[in-house]
């Protein structure tokens, strides 16, 4: 099922509402894919923009047809669409086998995620609640977590300061939001990297102005940070997992 994984692939998902000049988080996954292709070719790159084309919230035919396949136990991929009962079931499970294929296809997976109200963007989320169907990242056969070895890299951006020690410490649930969904889906905690471009908006909100330099100098880190991720032996698949840069 999962015969592309020892090559080099990458799937780079975009969540920003915000077009590429003006959003913090496209540039950084741009620069990241652009470094990862140009060492890697473009062969086992994919790309979704969940802002431009968001997923569609899941349905009552999307949790039938996974409670009736949690009554199964775990069942193979190609054996689910057996299980649905309807049209709607079978046009659900058409939607969300494709997002299950990509991610468990890549070895590499780039999410830009903005955080919007203190959280992930309602199009990301929009894919979380879809691609994590019931045993979607369990080997059928023994039981094993698929995504043990997928490296995860998030980059996230936010216009305030959520770091430890800062007054808003406790605010944020866009990044240990995503640390425990990953590492619930079976990503190894030491493949999964966080990259955080803070104090975006202080070129923009006057009573911010004072931060410029702090935001400059998060840009700064976060460009860096994703450069030596992107060049990673880990990053193509050949080696195992190395210790990445976290701004944080
Ligand atoms: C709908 C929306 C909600 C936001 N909520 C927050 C927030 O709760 N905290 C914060 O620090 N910044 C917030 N921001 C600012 C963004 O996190 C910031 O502009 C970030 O750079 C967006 O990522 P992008 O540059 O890739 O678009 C929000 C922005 C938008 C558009």
């Amino acid at each position: 099922m999962h015969t592309h994984r020892q090559e080099p692939s990458l799937l780079h998902l975009d969540s920003s509402a915000s077009g590429g000049g003006d959003s913090i988080t496209r540039q950084l996954t741009a620069r990241y894919a652009d470094i990862w292709r140009c060492l890697h070719g473009p062969e086992g790159y994919r790309y979704r923009d969940l802002a431009a084309d968001p997923i569609p919230l899941v349905s009552s035919a999307f949790v039938s047809l996974g409670i009736r396949v949690e009554r199964h136990g775990t069942v193979p991929l190609h054996k689910i669409a057996e299980l649905a009962a309807d049209p709607a079931e079978r046009q659900e499970w058409a939607l969300t086998l494709p997002l299950i294929t990509e991610m468990r296809a890549a070895r590499t997976v780039l999410i830009g995620v903005p955080m919007y109200n203190f959280s992930v963007p309602a199009a990301l989320k929009a894919w979380i609640d879809r691609v994590t169907f019931p045993g979607a990242f369990i080997d059928e056969g023994t039981g094993d977590r698929l995504l043990r070895e997928t490296n995860v890299v998030i980059v996230a951006a936010r216009g305030g300061c959520y770091a430890p020690g800062t007054p808003r410490e406790d605010f944020d649930f866009q990044t240990p939001y995503l640390r425990a969904y990953f590492t619930d889906l079976g990503v190894a905690p030491e493949n999964l990297h966080f990259v955080h471009a803070e104090m975006t908006r202080a070129g923009d909100v006057p009573a911010l102005a004072q931060f410029k330099p702090l935001a400059a100098d998060s840009l700064a880190t976060a460009r860096t940070a994703v450069t030596e991720l992107a060049r990673l032996p880990a990053a193509s698949g050949t080696a195992a997992s190395g210790t990445a840069a976290r701004t944080h």
